[in-house]
């Protein structure tokens, strides 16, 4: 499924599979003045001939590796003529699946989202500049090491990918660091932006700051739960049961990617490194 929403200059095209009559784990490009941010995932690659018809593109721009926002990379340098999609130099080789770097995913995350095919991918520079709009590219990792957003100062306008996807989050991915997150998320708060505009699709166009600094409270006051437990001498087991009760059924569904006790995990870590 593909389901393009107008905000703007701004277009979002909302992308996932359906399954069983329901879309799956969903996730959001967006277009502006010839700038397309992430290509989608690989299984909606039949729609967008229909999707993109007129849309010109000339800059394609990954925020980060993950399959659902590289899948269709291959697609738009083949049928927009674009060239390599600018990424972070850590996503470079991964994107274009040089040897090493093409890491089997697991089955749920290939019936999900699909393996995406290589493409050419060139280490995005400092800023991307399209007819109407320049955007400084920031480097936002934590969701994962190559992870960037990029932000329009004039418009306010702030596409964080993955790093923001609500407030109250307590289910977080294995390879994800929240330490590194906050971090990332309070460099966020040193630019001016209103709009933060998210793959996830969601779209906050009014106190996006506010949400990110409820967000950076929010997981300072649980991090502080669960280095406090862990000095009383609980493994992170019990206090991830302790605070956040029993992982939803969508732990074992995700080959226990996506859980509570990774959130746990990562803050004990933290206070070690
Ligand atoms: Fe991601």
């Amino acid at each position: 499924m593909i389901k393009r929403t107008q905000m703007g200059p701004v277009s979002k095209f909302l992308m996932g599979r359906i399954m069983d009559g329901q879309l799956i784990r969903a996730m959001a490009c967006y277009y502006i003045d010839g700038l397309l941010i992430d290509s989608g995932p690989v299984h909606v690659a039949g729609e967008l001939s229909e999707a993109f018809a007129d849309i010109p593109i000339h800059t394609l721009v990954n925020t980060h590796h993950h399959e659902d926002h590289i899948g269709n990379n291959i697609w738009f340098q083949h049928n927009h003529d674009l060239g390599p999609a600018l990424a972070h130099s850590l996503a470079v080789p991964i994107i274009e699946k040089r040897a090493g770097q093409d890491i089997p995913l697991p089955a749920y995350r290939v019936t999900t989202w699909g393996e995406p095919p290589a493409s050419r991918a060139r280490s995005i520079g400092p800023e991307i500049i399209s007819e109407n709009f320049r955007f400084t590219v920031l480097e936002t990792p934590g969701h994962s090491p190559d992870h960037i957003s990029l932000l329009e100062p004039q418009q306010g306008w702030l596409f964080a990918g993955d790093l923001y996807f609500g407030e109250k989050v307590i289910e977080i991915h294995m390879d994800e660091d929240p330490n590194i997150m906050l971090n990332s998320l309070m460099k966020l708060l040193r630019y001016d932006f209103e709009f933060l505009f998210c793959s996830s699709g969601k779209v906050l166009q009014e106190n996006a700051r506010q949400a990110i600094v409820a967000k950076i409270a929010f997981w300072e006051e649980e991090r502080d739960k669960v280095r406090y437990l862990c000095k009383q001498g609980l493994e992170p087991e019990e206090i991830s049961d302790r605070l956040y009760g029993p992982e939803s059924p969508r732990f074992d569904r995700c080959n226990r990617e996506l859980g509570k006790i990774h959130l746990v995990k990562a803050f004990i870590k933290g206070i070690q490194s």
